[in-house]
């Protein structure tokens, strides 16, 4: 089974792929409806409607190397197997975004992994990538940007430092930590 963080890192590489400069992030627990909800918005290419209607099939993929495409589809299956749901919704030259929900205290449900990690590969792995996540469990809530990074490190060169990307990550894994475990 995969953690959320590495469900993530697909979908962000999708929309990176996608063309997508701006890349938001939201991951949402709500204790007492027993939900967990992950939602990625883009601004990519966006899908046609015929691709659209395609890409939850695990034999679609535009990709050229190989025929299968698995990231929204092992998604999908994971969401539906904690009796859980998933959506995607896309506009041509707009965007895209896609949408799990999960059963929160399912045995299959994936716990969240290394979300510090996912969020510093995606900002190296693209130039001036804004990125922006969210993370709430009940009232507590915390947030982090590129943008709130920019203004406590000054440019933009710094993201291309180890020392750096170790920082951001081990920030975020404390937060999220400090979050789950109150
Ligand atoms: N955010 C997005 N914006 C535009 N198109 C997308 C986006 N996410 C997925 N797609 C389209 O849906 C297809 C299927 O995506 P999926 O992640 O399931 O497979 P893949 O990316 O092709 O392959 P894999 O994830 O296994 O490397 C992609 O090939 C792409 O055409
Ligand atoms: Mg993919």
């Amino acid at each position: 089974m995969r953690d959320l963080s590495l469900h993530l890192l697909d979908i962000l590489q999708n929309a990176i792929k996608a063309q997508a400069t701006s890349i938001w992030v939201l991951i949402e627990e709500f204790p007492e409806a027993d939900r967990l909800t992950l939602t990625v918005k883009d601004n990519g290419i966006g899908m046609s409607k015929a691709i659209l209607q395609q890409v939850q099939d695990p034999f679609f993929t535009t990709r050229t190397e190989r025929k299968v495409g698995l990231g929204l589809s092992l998604l999908k299956a994971n969401a539906l197997q904690t009796g859980g749901g998933f959506a995607i919704a896309s506009q041509p030259g707009k965007g895209t975004e896609v949408t799990a929900t999960f059963g929160l205290s399912h045995i299959d449900r994936p716990p969240l992994g290394n979300l510090g990690l996912t969020f510093t590969t995606a900002l190296g792995s693209r130039e001036s990538l804004s990125l922006t996540l969210t993370y709430s469990k009940g009232r507590a809530h915390f947030s982090l940007s590129t943008g709130d990074l920019l203004e406590i490190l000054e440019d933009r060169e710094a993201f291309h430092s180890k020392k750096v990307l170790d920082w951001i990550e081990a920030y975020i894994q404390d937060a999220v930590k400090a979050i789950q475990t109150p």
